[in-house]
């Protein structure tokens, strides 16, 4: 075992966790390593064995000869108390970094050990990155989540922020076409790289896949009449722009209810382009390997589509809310919620950013 001198005090926080304290943790030898077996010791000391040791000292205590009860009730002693625990790195991830408001925050209340791992799939967003050694920009989607971590040499982290949806800047740089307010190429992608863009979606599938996508992702109600009304339109001319879309769609929009209508348009066809729906079912799948038991998931949504799949992850265990049981009855189930109920925004934060009316927020904790 290596010998740590000195003392401290077990405090235990809210969450029955204890702080290792920094002048003892130096003393470990090498600094990589985060596993240890914590044990109750002898008299009232606790004995913190990182975990190669402790299986060099258990191997060769198993060697003794169990038959001679001073030595069983010696082994006995020694293991029974032990308990596998790890170093908190405060390793995060925010897989949606955007302007990096989440990130700079998070960024900040690190600990000394804490790194910060951020995806975007918009190669803008590696704009506003910063340059530091325990901060790591990936221009990616976060359905590659797993693979870009290993990557990077990391197994586990100790939470995950996503704030889904598009961005403020996406919204309100006009050549994107994200916005029913500009009339701008349609264009709606958040990889600028990506093969389908909304021009493609609008001039190029068929009637029924317009129909269905419109109907799922917009919910909207007329969508058929939609599908056709496009194919109409395009039948003359290319559909080149967000204003031409809307003008061949003036027809459907309900009277007093336009905004909302074109809204729910656009919010279906981005989902398209951008595949939002399948990158969120593979990257929530991912959450559960990735995050270490007691880390936490927190996920932002700004429509029902993403809270049904976020909310039914986090309280059954998959995508479709189906609840898997073992042998003994038990729910099968790789989180546990913290909050029963979606946290909203407040009078205050809808006064302050009308942007966050439709967020629900939810957080959930890995179960060990
Ligand atoms: C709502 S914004 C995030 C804003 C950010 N939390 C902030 O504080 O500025 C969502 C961001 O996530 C990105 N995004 C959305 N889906 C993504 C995906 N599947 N993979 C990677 N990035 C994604 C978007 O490009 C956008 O920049």
């Amino acid at each position: 075992m290596a010998g740590l001198v000195g003392e401290f005090e077990v405090k235990l926080d809210a969450k029955g966790r204890f702080l290792f304290p920094s002048g003892l943790r130096k003393q470990i030898s090498p600094a990589s390593i985060r596993d240890f077996m914590l044990n109750k010791g002898f008299e009232d000391c606790l004995t913190l064995y990182p975990l190669p040791e402790w299986e060099k000292v258990s191997a060769k205590l198993s060697k003794m000869n169990l038959f001679v009860p001073k030595n069983r009730m010696f082994y006995r002693l020694f293991h029974q108390g032990a308990k596998l625990v790890s170093l908190d790195n405060a390793g995060r991830v925010d897989v949606t970094f955007g302007g990096g408001g989440h990130s700079r925050e998070i960024f900040k209340h690190l600990n000394e050990k804490g790194r910060l791992i951020v995806f975007d799939q918009d190669p803008d967003a590696a704009a506003n990155a910063w340059s530091a050694p325990n901060f790591t920009f990936i221009p990616a989607n976060f359905e590659f989540l797993h693979n870009h971590l290993r990557l990077n040499g990391i197994k586990q982290v100790d939470g995950i922020l996503a704030d889904l949806g598009v961005s403020s800047h996406q919204f309100d740089e006009e050549s994107r076409g994200f916005s029913i307010r500009t009339d701008a190429p349609l264009d709606m992608r958040m990889n600028q790289n990506g093969a389908v863009s909304a021009a493609t979606i609008v001039n190029e599938f068929e009637e029924q896949e317009l129909s269905d996508l419109l109907r799922k992702y917009g919910e909207l109600p007329n969508a058929r009449r939609i599908a056709g009304d496009i194919l109409r339109a395009r039948s003359s001319r290319k559909i080149k722009t967000t204003g031409q879309l809307m003008e061949a769609l003036a027809g459907c929009a309900p009277k007093f209810k336009d905004h909302k209508f074109f809204a729910q348009v656009f919010q279906a066809i981005r989902i398209e382009v951008n595949r939002e729906m399948e990158a969120l079912e593979k990257f929530l799948e991912q959450t559960s390997e990735v995050i270490r038991p007691g880390g936490r998931l927190v996920v932002m949504s700004y429509h029902s589509l993403e809270d049904r799949l976020v909310k039914n992850y986090m309280k059954r265990g998959s995508l479709d809310g189906e609840i898997s049981k073992d042998f003994f009855g038990n729910v099968l189930k790789p989180f546990t919620e913290i909050n029963r109920h979606p946290i909203v925004p407040s009078e205050q934060e809808l006064e302050e950013n009308t942007r966050s009316r439709s967020a629900k927020l939810r957080i959930a904790e890995r179960n060990g």
